[in-house]
């Protein structure tokens, strides 16, 4: 057994629902306003924004653990353990709209992630405790007992992204796969108007839409967690048609792929599109919000 396999078993244990749902419910409650919500995933920079932020808690925890192991560094060791938990407030509201929007078993990974969290940050708050009585190495103790901690949850937090996809872009593999060259998919007049439909370009999936003469196309899997978005509705948001992602509502520009709402930082695949003869062609574009032309 790897150790790291330990952890995909945490994501298959129901249990963990009773604390991870609840949880779930209260970001939902908590966090109505989309704007924040959309700063918070991270949808201005294009980039998820927790692990942006994790670097600057964790990096200063972990400097701050390495001071505390030089002779007279304990002020700026302190200094740093003061930025990262500054640091953390943030950090953990960003995480927490990411949590919300996770399926199940990254939900149950992802609650005790948090509880590592949270029991590191207590962690830390002893250990300036102890240093303002004078204590430095006590607070040193206590400072080292947290790192451990947050790095078995910093551990959970690489997990969730990279074995379990939680903030990858998922519609990166379209620009590789895609086919490069005009595919035939069909007669254009068979596509309904204005309703997305689900066609097949080479080997992957793309979500089309027409309008008159005018056809949009997409790659099928939404970025934020490939759902079919040939199953989400047409909607209009800042002047252009959108399509909303069926699972977390995430709102994809038809024109350019691009993100208007979030949980999705990264713009869904573009497919441009030609007409022949009554027939649609696309190809994929060679980076995903990039337009081949
Ligand atoms: S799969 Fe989550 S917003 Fe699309």
């Amino acid at each position: 057994m790897r150790p790291f396999d330990d952890i995909d078993r945490l994501a298959a244990w129901p249990a963990l629902d009773r604390i991870a749902a609840p949880a779930r419910d209260l970001v939902n409650r908590v966090l109505t306003d989309r704007k924040v919500a959309d700063v918070l995933h991270g949808v201005p920079i294009g980039h998820p924004l927790h692990p942006v932020l994790a670097q600057l808690t964790f990096g200063s925890f972990l400097s701050a653990g390495i001071l505390d192991l030089v002779p007279r560094t304990r002020r700026p060791a302190t200094a740093l353990i003061g930025v990262g938990l500054l640091s953390a407030a943030p950090t953990a509201a960003a995480g927490w709209a990411d949590y919300a929007q996770a399926h199940e078993e990254q939900q149950r990974v992802g609650i005790v992630h948090a509880a590592a969290n949270i029991t590191m940050l207590a962690g830390y708050v002893a250990s300036l405790a102890a240093r303002a009585r004078g204590r430095g190495f006590r607070g040193a103790l206590w400072g080292w007992a947290a790192l451990a901690v947050g790095s078995a949850g910093a551990a959970l937090g690489g997990h969730l992204s990279y074995h379990q996809s939680l903030g990858p872009n998922h519609a990166e593999p379209y620009a590789h796969i895609g086919p490069e060259d005009w595919v035939d998919v069909g007669a254009v007049a068979e596509l309904p108007e204005g309703t997305p439909v689900q066609r097949t370009t080479g080997d992957v999936g793309v979500v089309v839409v027409r309008r008159g003469d005018e056809v949009l196309a997409l790659g099928e899997r939404c970025p934020h967690a490939s759902a079919p978005l040939s199953d989400g509705e047409l909607t209009t948001a800042d002047g252009a048609e959108c399509v909303v992602c069926p699972w977390h509502g995430s709102v994809f520009r038809l024109t350019d792929g691009g993100v208007v709402h979030g949980p999705a930082t990264a713009p869904a695949a573009v497919f441009p599109t030609r007409v022949r003869d009554g027939r649609l062609e696309l190809r994929v574009a060679t980076w995903p919000g990039v337009p081949a032309g």
